[in-house]
This record gives structure tokens, C-alpha cells and sequence, in this order.
């Protein structure tokens, strides 16, 4: 006990300011000890604060990559849904996106980035292996008070950040977690192989989570899950412990994405639709009670094979595929966007956020909105 109550007033005091309940100083060991135990035993929930988000101004369309691989606009626009993604130049990588989006976000929120607690960034395309992009954009935003890492679940990976970030908060050790979906996909795009190169785009989006206002609700419950069976049906082969760089590597074009698109495209549907409808079910909710379902974009046809068997109205989801294509751990804050510009979704409202990734991830998050 003794060890307990040293340790924790020790973090208090060397970072007062994030976790420390509010108590008064120069109080005794006992007060402290009564105090942390009253502040760990409160029901703390999270809510969504703040939004940014940012593309790059580099516009690839379908006519541009009619000039650079055997496709058509009509095949993307039929088979897929997009017709034009952002591209970053050559100079810009992921942090710098992920900055771009964070800096709107806290504006929104008019707080200084040196009052956050903790930065996940979820991605798949990391500015390098180490130091992680959480890293340099803690190190960018000047947030130093705030730890954090990289959340690597591909296109369930915002949905994952968002979850870990309302298990932050829920716990009372967090105040203020910015949760940044951020990918330059271009980076590991094959642009001779059709197949892959017209589904891909670069952005980023941010999420702030922070404890809710009495009367308040913000998260209400995850349904997240992996499936490693999947792995071999979307991957990026090289680059990592298993197949290095080498020569052979690059020449043979194993540090680009390789895909099964027929088997991610079945998966996709299936999972988007079960796990909605079960964590819909368990709070004895249906589609008719939330404002917005917001899917990971994918493929167009992705979304609505899954929303047609949720039985969900169209004008309830959201799809933005077409302006800015599959932008992995950015699609669902950019897609956010969109639905609160449109004015679909407003305080009070319930909204369902859903992604299928690589892995496979699937992830499934239940919200009300508290903007
Ligand atoms: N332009 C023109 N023709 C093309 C192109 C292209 N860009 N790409 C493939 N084709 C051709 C194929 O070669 C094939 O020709 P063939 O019949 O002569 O052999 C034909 O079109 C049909 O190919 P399919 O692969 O069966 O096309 P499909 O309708 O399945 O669409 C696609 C392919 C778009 C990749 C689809 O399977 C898909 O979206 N899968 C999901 C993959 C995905 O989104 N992954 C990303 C992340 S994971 C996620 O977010 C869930």
C-alpha cells in the first residue's frame, strides 16, 4: 500500500496537470490515498470534441491513370465509385499529413496541443519503422505532455484508435487523447498493377476524445475483432522482418500492396453487416435508431451490399468514396466530415462507425454525438 500511494503521488506530481485528480496541495499521504481511490472508483465516459481533417492538394482522376494503366473512368466509376484521390507530393509523408489534421483539430477545440495526454496515430504507411509517426508529431504539435503510439490495424485502424482512446478516458487516467488516422498510400502503391493502383488515395483525419459533461453519453460500445486466416489476402509482403529490403525484393515489386480483391471484398461485406447489426442488437437498437452508419470506404459496393442487408436507409450512409477513394485509416474522419457538413448528423445523435481491413480487422464502434 505504501508503494501504491507513493507511486501514484509521484505521477501526480511530475504531471499534474493530465492525471492528477482535483485536490489540493499539501495534503497528507492518507488524503491522497482516499482521494486517488475516489477519482479511480468514478464513472468516467468519453465523448468526440473536435474534428480535422486534410488532403493533400494533388489530384489523381480517373483520366489520369487511363494515361498510366489499362483501365477506364467507366470501370473505376462501376466497379469501385471513385473518380478522382489526393495524392501527396514526393516531399510530403504521413506525419506531415497527420499534422495538418491535428492542428485543425485542436483549433476546433481551442485548446494548445501542450494540454494532451496521449496521440495515437493509426496507419500503415509510417513516415519509417522507428522513431513511430506518434513520435514526430508529438514532437511537430509542441504536445509535451503527451505520451503515444502507432496503432497498425490498416483500414479498421481508426475505428481501433477511437476505441483504445474511450478506454483512456473511460479509465479517469486521460483527459485529452487526439486519436489521427493518417496514410500516404501512394507510397506503397503499385501504379502499373490496375488492380490496386485506382482504389488508393492520402489524407488524414483527427478525433479528440475527452470525458463527457453530465448528462452526456459520447461512446457507448465496440465490436472489434482480427482475423490472421485473412492475412495473405492483403499485405504488403516486404519491408519488414520476414523479406527485408533487397535487390530481388524491390525488382520483383514485393514493397507494394498485393491483394486478393475478390476475397476482401466478400469478407468486407459479411463483417460490415455482422458485427453493425450484433452491436446494434445488443443495445436493442436497429438501424432506424442511429442518425449515420459511417463505413470504412473501400468500394462503393462494398458499402452498399453491406448496407442493404442492414436494411439501412441510403440517405443514413455516408459515401465519399468517389472525391477522395480509400484513404485506409483517413476514410472514416474525412467521411465524418462530409456527413456533419451535410448536416446528418447533430447533437444527440446516434452514429455507427464501421470498418473492414487487412489482417483481417474489422471494427465496429457505436457513438453519440455530443458536438
Ligand atoms: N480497370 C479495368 N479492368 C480491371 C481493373 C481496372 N482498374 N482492375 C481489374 N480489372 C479487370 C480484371 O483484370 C478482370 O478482368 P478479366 O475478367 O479479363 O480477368 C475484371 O476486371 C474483373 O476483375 P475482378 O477482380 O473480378 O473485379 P471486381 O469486380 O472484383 O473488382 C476490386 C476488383 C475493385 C479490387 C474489388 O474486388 C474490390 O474492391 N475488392 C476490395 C478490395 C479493397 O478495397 N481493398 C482495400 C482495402 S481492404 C478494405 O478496405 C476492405
Amino acid at each position: 500500500m505504501k508503494h501504491w500511494v507513493s507511486n501514484s503521488r509521484t505521477h501526480w506530481q511530475s504531471n499534474s496537470r493530465t492525471h492528477a485528480p482535483n485536490v489540493a496541495p499539501r495534503v497528507s499521504k492518507g488524503t491522497w490515498c482516499i482521494l486517488y481511490w475516489l477519482d479511480k472508483n468514478k464513472s468516467f465516459k468519453a465523448k468526440i470534441t473536435a474534428l480535422g481533417c486534410y488532403t493533400p492538394p494533388g489530384v489523381l482522376t480517373n483520366q489520369d491513370l487511363e494515361k498510366m494503366v489499362d483501365t477506364s473512368d467507366e470501370w473505376i466509376m462501376q466497379r469501385v465509385g471513385i473518380r478522382e484521390r489526393h495524392i501527396a507530393e514526393p516531399d510530403i509523408a504521413t506525419s506531415d499529413l497527420a499534422v495538418e489534421a491535428a492542428k485543425i483539430a485542436l483549433e476546433q477545440r481551442g485548446i494548445e496541443a501542450g494540454e494532451l495526454d496521449a496521440i495515437i496515430v493509426c496507419t500503415v504507411t509510417p513516415d519509417m519503422l522507428f522513431p513511430s509517426t506518434a513520435c514526430l508529431v508529438q514532437d511537430r504539435l509542441g504536445a509535451k505532455g503527451a505520451w503515444g503510439f502507432d496503432l497498425v490495424a490498416a483500414c479498421s485502424g481508426f475505428v481501433y484508435g477511437l476505441t483504445t482512446a474511450a478506454h483512456l478516458v473511460s479509465s479517469g487516467s486521460h483527459k485529452k487523447v487526439l486519436v489521427i488516422g493518417a496514410d500516404t498510400m501512394s507510397r506503397i502503391i503499385d501504379y502499373t498493377d490496375r488492380s490496386t493502383c485506382v482504389l488508393f488515395g492520402d489524407g488524414a483525419g483527427a478525433m479528440l476524445v475527452e470525458p463527457t459533461a453530465d448528462g452526456e453519453v459520447g461512446f457507448i460500445d465496440f465490436l472489434n475483432e482480427i482475423d490472421g486466416s485473412g492475412g495473405d489476402a492483403l499485405k504488403q509482403p516486404a519491408g519488414g522482418s520476414r523479406m527485408p529490403a533487397t535487390i530481388e525484393s524491390v525488382s520483383n515489386r514485393m514493397h507494394y500492396v498485393k491483394q486478393d480483391g475478390a476475397q476482401v471484398f466478400k469478407y468486407a461485406v459479411r463483417k460490415m453487416f455482422e458485427t453493425s447489426s450484433a452491436l446494434l442488437e445488443r443495445h436493442n437498437l436497429t438501424t432506424a435508431d442511429i442518425a449515420v452508419l459511417i463505413p470504412h470506404q473501400a468500394n462503393r459496393r462494398i458499402i452498399v451490399g453491406a448496407a442493404e442487408r442492414l436494411g439501412i436507409s441510403c440517405d443514413k450512409v455516408i459515401i465519399n468514396i468517389d472525391r477522395f477513394g480509400n484513404t485506409t485509416a483517413a476514410t472514416i474522419p474525412l467521411a465524418t466530415r462530409d456527413a456533419l457538413q451535410a448536416g446528418k448528423v447533430k447533437k444527440g445523435d446516434l452514429v455507427l462507425f464501421a470498418a473492414v481491413g487487412a489482417g483481417y480487422t474489422v471494427g465496429t464502434n457505436l457513438w453519440r454525438w455530443e458536438i
